[in-house]
């Protein structure tokens, strides 16, 4: 554990309340906040400290996981303070400088900087910071942690990391993609390199094709405003469902060094097949919600939500067809696809493997040979499934699917939330579970022609009945008449 100062800017939005103090808290209650750890909210209004107190404990309470028990909660409110800072004030900065320096107020120089913040204003708080040397590691570490969206598309991803490069080096950057700090994503990588019995098999002589999925049954609710101008495309694939194909796909890495595992990422990404426009139709879809039923409860169509723009083709559910031409998996199509109003909210890679070569038991009562599958539910369930056919009990000779399966039960009460684990690790200075700027670059590389291509095109886009798995044309994707979506683990 080091001690450390946490600066939360946008301390009063939404994400801060709902997931960064909560996480804060609870990493407080696992013991890994030092004593002295101390966290500064940052926010435009005036608010008095012991308000602002009792609004933290608001939003912690209705998140702890066991309860908010009284003294973990006085001992968190101990390291919280509010401190008023406008954005584009550079006075305001030094202020906050003449704060941390005071030794009477015993702020650790290690410092956590966390913008939880429109990426618009990572430029000016960068240079406001850097202005009063607050960037400097002359006395402490500093560290840069910055939530999505990185960019709309690779070139304007490009101008940001330049707007955060003028005053942060790429080490103490951490770009967040919470689907790494999931414990569940980080169980492909053991699932992968703890059992030697997966790796001969791991590969483009076995392996048919890779499916992720990613469903949720909420629409876009109030969201509607900033979804609209990103998409399904951006919001969901071009980050986490890329991240994890990486983690899949990757080859085993020389250590657990941070820059080790994400080199093995980038060699994925670098990998990419090219989609030029002209392949777009094949190998991506989109569609959007219409009004239906999910759960029992009626869901109005997206473009019935609050702030959707008339006629916009915005995509809620899109898929897309990926090929990484290297040795281990080329021609393997790895199909990618997430949806909003869909009946369930879960999301599973599934492996399907070859049939075997020779049809040896056709025309017997065993049948036709059937592919193997892996499957992996990653949410809501911690699951593993290893479908196999195994012969009948009994005189005859009949084959059935057999299942060897694992659920993995997690302590409630210490349930670790993804925010945990990556607010723990950019206190430890550990950055396997961010993004590096190569990575970030070469996922909006694979996406960005056929985000080109649909905002080119905005007459139409296909609907799908809410509480749906979402158009049924999104099989013109698939490579071979016996591939189809698996929606189950
Ligand atoms: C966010 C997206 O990054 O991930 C949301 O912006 C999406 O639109 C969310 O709902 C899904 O995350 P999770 O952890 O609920 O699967």
């Amino acid at each position: 554990m080091k001690p450390c100062t946490i600066i939360i800017f946008g301390s009063t939005g939404d994400l801060s309340k709902k997931k960064l103090l909560p996480a804060l808290y609870h990493l407080d209650v696992e013991n890994r906040l030092t004593a002295d750890t101390k966290i500064i909210c940052m926010g435009r209004g005036e608010q008095d400290q012991d308000d602002w107190k009792s609004l933290v404990e608001g939003y912690v309470s209705a998140k702890a996981r066991a309860g908010a028990s009284e003294n973990a909660l006085a001992d968190f409110l101990d390291k919280i303070s509010y401190f008023k800072n406008d954005i584009n004030d550079a006075a305001s900065y030094q202020d906050l400088k003449t704060l941390l320096d005071d030794p009477a107020n015993g702020f650790s120089d290690n410092i956590v900087f966390y913008l939880s913040i429109s990426p618009s204003l990572f430029g000016v708080v960068g240079d406001n910071l850097a202005a009063v040397g607050l960037n400097k590691e002359d006395k402490g570490w500093r560290n840069l942690v910055v939530e999505k969206p990185f960019g709309y598309d690779q070139k304007s991803a490009a101008a940001l990391e330049s707007v955060l490069r003028k005053n942060f080096t790429e080490e103490q950057t951490y770009r967040i993609d919470h689907y790494l700090g999931k414990g569940t994503v980080q169980n492909i990588f053991v699932f992968r390199f703890a059992n030697l019995l997966l790796e001969p098999l791991w590969n483009r002589n076995y392996i048919d094709h890779v499916q992720i999925t990613h469903a949720e049954q909420q629409g876009v609710g109030g969201r509607a405003g900033y979804y609209d101008g990103s998409g399904a495309m951006r919001d969901m694939i071009q980050s986490h469902l890329l991240q994890v194909m990486t983690l899949i796909a990757m080859e085993p890495p020389a250590d657990l060094n941070d820059e080790s595992l994400r080199d093995e990422k980038v060699k994925v990404l670098k990998s990419i097949r090219p989609i030029t426009e002209d392949m777009v139709d094949s190998h991506a879809f989109r569609g959007q919600y219409a009004a239906g039923t999910v759960d029992g409860q009626e869901q109005k169509g997206y473009l019935e939500e609050d702030d959707a723009p008339e006629n916009s083709v915005t995509e809620t559910y899109a898929a897309m067809k990926v090929y990484i031409d290297n040795w281990r998996w080329r021609d393997v199509p790895f199909y990618l696809r997430t949806g909003k109003c869909m009946p369930e909210s879960k999301a599973m890679i599934a492996i399907r493997f070859k049939k075997p070569p020779q049809e040896l038991f056709k025309g017997t009562d065993i049948g036709n040979s059937h592919a193997n599958w892996i499957t992996m539910g990653l949410q809501p369930d911690n699951t593993l499934r290893i479908e196999l056919q195994a012969k009948e009990p009994g005189l005859e000779i009949k084959a059935h699917k057999v299942g060897l399966e694992t659920n993995e039960d997690e302590d409630p009460a210490h349930k670790l939330d993804a925010y945990e684990a990556m607010i723990l690790n950019a206190i430890l200075g550990d950055r396997s579970l961010f993004l590096r700027s190569d990575e970030v670059d070469l996922a909006w590389k694979a996406v960005d022609p056929i985000i080109e291509k649909w905002s080119k095109e905005q007459d139409f886009v296909h609907k799908y009945e809410a509480g749906t798995w979402g158009p049924e044309e999104v099989s013109t994707i698939f490579d071979d008449e016996c591939h189809q979506w698996r929606n189950e683990v």
